[in-house]
């Protein structure tokens, strides 16, 4: 491949791809992302290309792979273009009645399609799904259409024109002038603003400076930087390289984890082919501009995704966080200016170099602009990667995008930001997204996580877990983190077990404070956030576990019985066929009981017991009335005739 030498060059490429594009053509693209090879795409992709095959359709039809649509839970997915008629978990078997009916005839095959679970209604159009209805895909958009490792697709899609714009047609000092004015906050933790970032750097003495891409991503249940760059490594890569341009870098970095290998892939691949274009590499475009990227595979410690720690690593040391004195943009990685910003981040910024800051800040809200990809985990229907504007309310996310919480339940908070972050109770559901509204509520946007809780979450047990989460990731180099945070995994482990004490409330808060003002990072400082916000909005739950040794959401082991309730068990003995400990007795029309010395407490009796009797209850903060003597168990059943007559 010629390299690109100018962006009327680069114009020309894409129209000449453009031109072997057939707009009207079909193309069935196949999300190809983590998610969906785990449940099996790559041979639902080998059936599609050998029915396309064995019907002679390979001139007309074209198979995609992409990356990630976003709607993991319901992989493999395809959608077929033109119309983008989706269908959801396809196996390799449905592909041949795919092809005939849909791809051939322009039918429908309806057990494949989606089907909205309160009306019944089956939806053919990706766009019309509401899952996908309420979003705003302008960062996560391109996953879904293009192939991660074709160029050609990034390009046929504008890609690399921002970079284009912004070395030959604005100075550096214009691109960070925009950035600015776009107000475009970091995606990756505390929302700090990215153009003021760039600015640090950009007049901070010393050469050569640098700009890193933060694709550690290490928060449980978070995966949007991943697939960013599984999906769409490109627009990633010229963020960077504007943002070099900006700064005044001509070296960038991507920090990415060893265990994302199909990231590692698509992004080296990515890096190559376009240095092979000369959009990466020397003079590219001809504008004089050189910037070279360079890929640092992680060895997966959460701590490391903080900036000073995961600088350490870059420079090959241990990956440990130092004291900010001096911020890394002054004096960052090898003592050089460096930008740290997240995956996310930097995709944003061709959208605004292409669009302008106006454009870009007529979404969000005052003070978060633009929009933000979230992984929306946990009792929900729908679970995937949402892309949302800022300011949408937390309750569109979760019920309208988001399908609610599945089984009837009710839903009781949303934990966001992270291990780090706090949880949102019901009535706050109204908040707004944004950096702002979420601190004030107690907790942040982190990078995006959203764990959806329902009735049976204990609130001090979500505490407990991501205490436990950060004890283990703690680096170990300051003392209020690496004791603090073990200590108070210790007593909200004991509350938990039903061994509370009184002072055990204030003891933590104490705990907490140590742990903010004298942590050094803020895995530290932020550490004590689950225990902070779930004690601010359901404290009633950590007294009825410390004084009453019960636990409100029937969650805690420790803390809840099993009991067959005499007057509702039917005698039907699924119960006790299911229960892996033989902890239930009973016969035929005799009534069944638990023997609490064999029961694990799995839960495995209430789900079998069927609805109609639901005999099977939970206890907890109340003993468990004695089991009726054998010779009152017997179940009197009617005979069909007395039935009839009662
Ligand atoms: C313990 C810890 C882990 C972090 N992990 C990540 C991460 O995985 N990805 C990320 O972008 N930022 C992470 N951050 C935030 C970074 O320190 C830094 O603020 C961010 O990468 C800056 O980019 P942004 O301004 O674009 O958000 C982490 C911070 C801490 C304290
Ligand atoms: S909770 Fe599990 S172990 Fe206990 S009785 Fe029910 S099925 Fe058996
Ligand atoms: S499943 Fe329910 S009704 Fe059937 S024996 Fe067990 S407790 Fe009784
Ligand atoms: S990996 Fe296929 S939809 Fe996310």
């Amino acid at each position: 491949m010629a390299r690109i030498g100018s962006p009327a060059e680069l114009e020309e490429l894409r129209k000449g791809i453009l031109a072997t594009r057939d707009p009207s053509k079909r193309c069935i693209t196949l999300c190809s992302g983590s998610a969906c090879l785990a449940c099996g795409c790559k041979e639902v992709a080998a059936a599609l290309d050998e029915e396309i095959a064995r019907r002679g359709l390979g001139g007309e039809v074209e198979v995609r792979r992409t990356g990630c649509h976003g709607f993991c839970e319901r992989g493999p997915i395809i959608v077929i273009h033109p119309d983008e008629t989706c269908y959801l978990q396809i196996k390799p078997e449905d592909v041949p009645e795919i092809v005939e009916k849909t791809v051939g005839g322009g039918g429908l095959v309806e057990r494949l399609l989606y089907e909205d679970p309160a009306t019944g209604e089956k939806i053919a159009h990706e766009a019309e799904i509401p899952f996908y209805r309420y979003q705003k895909r302008l960062v996560f958009g391109g996953n879904g259409s293009i192939d991660p490792k074709s160029i050609h697709d990034y390009l046929a899609q504008g890609g690399y024109s921002a970079l284009a714009k912004a070395l030959t047609g604005m100075t550096p000092e214009g691109v960070l002038e925009e950035v600015k004015a776009a107000n475009l906050r970091g995606r990756g933790g505390g929302g700090f603003p990215a153009g003021t970032k760039w600015e640090g750097s950009r007049k901070a003495p010393g050469e050569p400076k640098y700009v890193i891409v933060n694709a550690d991503e290490g928060d449980p249940g978070a995966y949007m930087d991943r697939s960013l760059l599984e999906g769409n490594p490109h627009c990633v890569l010229e963020g960077l390289a504007i943002g070099g341009y900006a700064v005044g870098a001509q070296e960038g970095y991507i920090y990415v984890r060893q265990e994302y290998p199909l990231a590692v892939e698509n992004v080296h691949l990515a890096i190559r082919t376009a240095e092979e274009h000369g959009l990466l590499g020397k003079n590219i475009l001809g504008s004089g501009f050189d910037f070279t990227v360079k890929v640092h595979q992680g060895a997966g410690a959460f701590v490391c995704g903080e900036s000073t720690a995961l600088m350490t690593a870059l420079e090959g040391r241990v990956g440990e966080p130092r004291p900010k004195y001096i911020r890394s943009n002054i004096k960052g990685l090898w003592d050089r200016p460096s930008v740290l910003n997240n995956v996310e981040t930097w995709a944003n910024v061709p959208l605004i170099i292409n669009g302008g800051a106006e454009k870009f800040t007529q979404l969000g809200t005052a003070g978060s602009k633009g929009t933000k990809i979230f992984s929306l985990v946990g009792k929900i229907t729908n679970t995937g990667l949402v892309e949302v504007p800022m300011g949408m309310p937390l309750r569109d996310i979760i019920f309208k995008i988001g399908g609610g919480i599945p089984g009837g339940k009710k839903f009781k908070a949303v934990q966001t930001g992270g291990p780090s972050g706090g949880c949102i109770p019901e009535h706050l559901l109204d908040l707004p997204v944004g950096f702002d509204e979420l601190a004030e509520a107690g907790s942040m946007m982190g990078s995006g996580g959203m764990i959806v809780m329902d009735e049976e979450t204990c609130m001090v047990d979500v505490a407990r877990y991501f205490t436990a989460f950060l004890t283990d990731e703690s680096c170990g180099k300051c003392v209020p983190c690496r004791e603090g945070l073990k200590q108070m995994l210790k007593v909200l482990t004991r509350i938990t077990e039903g061994r509370g004490r009184d002072g055990d409330i204030e003891l933590l808060q104490t705990l907490s404070e140590t742990a903010t003002e004298g942590a050094l990072c803020a895995l530290g400082k932020t550490g004590p956030n689950p225990f902070l916000s779930t004690l601010h909005y359901f404290r009633q739950e950590y007294e009825a576990h410390i004084r009453e040794r019960r636990c409100p959401a029937l969650a805690c082991k420790e803390l809840i019985a099993f009991y067959i309730d005499p007057e509702k068990c039917q005698a039907c003995g699924s119960c006790r066929r299911k229960c892996p400990s033989e902890a239930i007795t009973g016969a035929k029309n005799l009534i069944h009981i638990v023997d609490q010395e064999k029961c694990t407490k799995c839960g495995t009796c209430i789900e079998a017991c069927p609805p109609r009797f639901a005999a099977v209850r939970k206890l907890s903060g109340e003993p468990v009335p004695p089991p009726v003597p054998e010779d009152q168990r017997t179940i009197e059943r009617k005979s069909k005739r007395e039935k009839e007559q009662s």
